[in-house]
């Protein structure tokens, strides 16, 4: 499974990506008014952090307009993703942009029938929020399950990026599914390197190894 970041802060893009396991970037129009940071320039610097995609949003609700977005969006750099919305003319935006060879990332997804629709529009990626979906009384989890068994029902192409996760079981979850990409705050990314045994574990290897004088070095 591919692990992309939620976020546009570039110290921890930066942090994660360092550790060799960062396979892209995901923001949003929120992540990018949280940063503070001009949205092509932020872009431009995060797509020159990472080889993967990095999804970058268009704001329009038309088509026309969204291309027009999409144009600018995707003279970045070749790793931009557009990322649009799973309306129309999202569907018909993401349609025109694949079949020119542009990544597409659909966003707000919240139906295993939405996915069907952004999977024969051509989608490079599906995202599925879970933790909205979690939020509002429905079962995230259940959802991606659908839609890998659509996929896989069609062989679609189309790669199921699980977002809006909020904590280290829902990436269990994903993985378990089968699920091509998940993006996570890197927060929650951190977390999956913590167990508490481990901790336990290199103390008590650390006591013993003092205790025998030598050193490696
Ligand atoms: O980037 C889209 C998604 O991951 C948003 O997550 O936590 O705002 O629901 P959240």
């Amino acid at each position: 499974m591919q692990f992309f970041a939620d976020t546009a802060e570039i110290d921890d893009i930066k942090e994660l990506a360092a550790t060799g396991l960062l396979d892209g970037v995901t923001t949003n129009p929120s992540l990018i008014a949280k940063s503070g940071r001009d949205f092509m320039e932020v872009t431009r610097e995060i797509a020159g952090l990472v080889d993967g995609p990095v999804s970058a949003e268009v704001v329009a609700l038309d088509h026309e307009t969204m291309m027009k977005e999409a144009d600018k969006l995707r003279a970045i750099a070749d790793n931009v993703c557009i990322k649009v919305p799973l309306t129309i003319d999202g569907l018909k935006t993401c349609k025109a942009l694949t079949g020119d060879g542009t990544m597409v990332n659909v966003t707000l997804c919240f139906s295993a029938n939405q996915a069907l629709l952004a999977a024969k529009a051509g989608a490079s990626f599906i995202s599925p929020f879970v933790g909205r979906h979690d939020d509002n009384g429905f079962d995230g989890m259940a959802l991606i399950e659908d839609i890998r068994l659509i996929y896989d029902n069609y062989n679609f192409a189309t790669e199921i990026l699980v977002a809006s996760v909020r904590h280290v079981t829902h990436v269990l979850e994903a993985a378990l599914i089968g699920a091509d990409v998940m993006t996570a705050p890197p927060k929650v990314i951190k977390a999956l390197f913590n167990h508490v045994l481990t901790d336990k574990g290199i103390e008590g290897f650390l006591k013993d190894w003092k205790s025998t004088g030598q050193s490696i070095l």
